[in-house]
């Protein structure tokens, strides 16, 4: 019963209430594994200190297995009557190998060390199925550049046109944050990968056993250099909640620039049938819904990250109930991202874009004006003079309700006499991406370049 771990104490069982508030076995299921796999370490660890047989160990390995396969194949569920996982998982084994030999694994371990390394196991799995979806969506997008390396699109600040650039510079500044992002995963991992078991409740073991064994058997690093840290710290879930909600956020903005270039108005994109969905009602739709989810469920990994952090605020140390509260939260973050990221991977790359209707409005709205600006001070015009001079052949043009590269000569001339005809070699877009060529600019040869760093870094993250 749900009382099996603690029973010597107490007179009387919980009550329905208790149990019906306690139960988290509807999700830390999801452990059931990473809990057997602990065992596993755990009766080495028994074994090489001298608490049990070879023979004992032999049939708790055999015991645990089963109980592994019955966990796969649906067979072994948790009853309503267990609390968590370890409880259910506890009594299972004695169901299988017998009191005698079931009930001596317990002994030097605590449900809250285990609770603190498997959560830790089972993030680092995810985190590895994160970054390679991550690095699907990141594929996409260079696969997009590369196709469409020679387009030029208006450069937007403020949603308004700024500078013409190259669509595969727009397109690669949306790869960059989410390298970081693996890059992110990285760096945590070699965080995570720390194994909390053997500190017991909270003040460390007394009975001799290896902490290392433990933690090689798991594939982590090393143990837990505090025991109360181990067992109390959830800075690596609250980091891992706040990676994935950063992924979430980074998607989004990706996601809203879709959203924006599907319109009408725009007219930049087209979604492929596969990756948009249709109106119950208006037959003509087709809406970028991979796109509004990936915007709408960012929302909810930022949730799931605050959430998290009020619930670790000024919790005393060491293990709280509370902590119970960090699994719902990072696992929603784990299904929303294995669902969002590769159905927004399938959309970029299946993104048609319409590159004439981008380079048209490219030069609109004035987008030159720098360079001409750029033009003057390279002819050694006070950049502040060139700024004015620029303003009012912009202001010039716009009186006439034409653009920058139709002015005649004679306006040219009029608004001041350093605008000889000769401007117009900036007044191109093509000449104005191809002139930014500094540092991380927009020019083909950079953009190129840059291109190769994403795909270097992102195959080393
Ligand atoms: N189920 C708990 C958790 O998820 C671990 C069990 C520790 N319970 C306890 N009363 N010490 O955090």
């Amino acid at each position: 019963n749900a009382g099996a771990l603690w029973g010597g104490r107490f007179s009387s069982g919980p009550s329905p209430e208790l149990v019906a508030l306690s139960r988290s076995t509807h999700f830390d299921w999801a452990l059931a594994l990473y809990d057997l796999a602990g065992s596993h370490a755990h009766a080495k660890a028994l074994a090489a200190a001298g608490y049990l047989t070879a023979d004992e160990e032999a049939r708790m390995h055999a015991g645990l297995d089963a109980l592994a396969t019955a966990v796969q194949d649906g067979t072994l569920v948790a009853s309503p009557t267990d609390e968590d996982v370890h409880g259910a998982l506890e009594t299972a084994l004695i169901a299988e190998v017998g009191p005698e030999l079931g009930g001596k694994l317990r002994a030097g371990r605590s449900r809250n060390d285990q609770i603190a390394t498997l959560v830790r196991l089972y993030l680092l799995d995810h985190a590895r199925l994160i970054a390679h979806a991550l690095l699907q969506v990141i594929d996409a997008i260079v696969a997009q550049a590369e196709a469409h390396s020679a387009a030029i699109m208006p450069g937007r600040t403020h949603l308004q046109h700024a500078q013409p650039i190259l669509l595969a510079h727009h397109l690669q500044a949306h790869a960059w944050p989410l390298v970081r992002d693996l890059e992110r995963l990285r760096d945590w991992t070699a965080r995570a990968s720390v194994s909390p078991y053997g500190g017991g409740a909270l003040a460390g073991a007394t009975l001799g056993l290896d902490p290392q064994l433990v933690a090689d058997e798991l594939g982590l690093a090393r143990p837990a250099e505090n025991s109360l840290d181990g067992t109390a710290a959830r800075d690596v879930v609250a980091e891992f909640a706040f990676i994935t909600a950063m992924i979430g956020v980074d998607v989004s903005r990706f996601a809203e620039d879709i959203i924006i270039w599907n319109t009408r108005e725009f007219g930049f994109v087209t979604l492929d049938d596969g990756y948009s969905t249709g109106s119950s009602i208006m037959p003509q739709k087709k809406n970028p819904d991979i796109a509004e989810l990936a915007r709408g469920k960012a929302g909810r990994l930022i949730g799931n990250l605050s959430g998290l952090l009020a619930t670790l605020k000024g919790l005393p140390l060491a293990y709280n109930r509370d902590l119970q509260e960090d699994k719902e939260p990072v696992f929603d973050s784990v299904d929303t991202l294995e669902v969002v990221l590769p159905a927004f991977a399938g959309m970029v790359a299946t993104l048609r874009f319409h590159t004439e209707r981008m380079a048209e409005l490219a030069p609109q709205g004035f987008s030159l004006a720098t360079d001409v600006a750029d033009w003057l001070v390279k002819r050694g015009v006070p950049f502040r003079d060139a700024h004015e001079i620029s303003g009012a052949l912009v202001q010039a043009c716009e009186r006439r309700g034409i653009e920058l590269h139709e002015a005649s000569d004679h306006l040219l001339a009029e608004v001041s006499s350093e605008l000889t005809p000769q401007v117009r070699e900036v007044l191109s877009i093509e000449g104005s991406v191809a002139s930014r060529d500094g540092a991380g600019g927009t020019a083909p040869v950079r953009v190129a370049e840059q291109r190769a760093e994403i795909v270097a870094r992102a195959q080393a993250a």
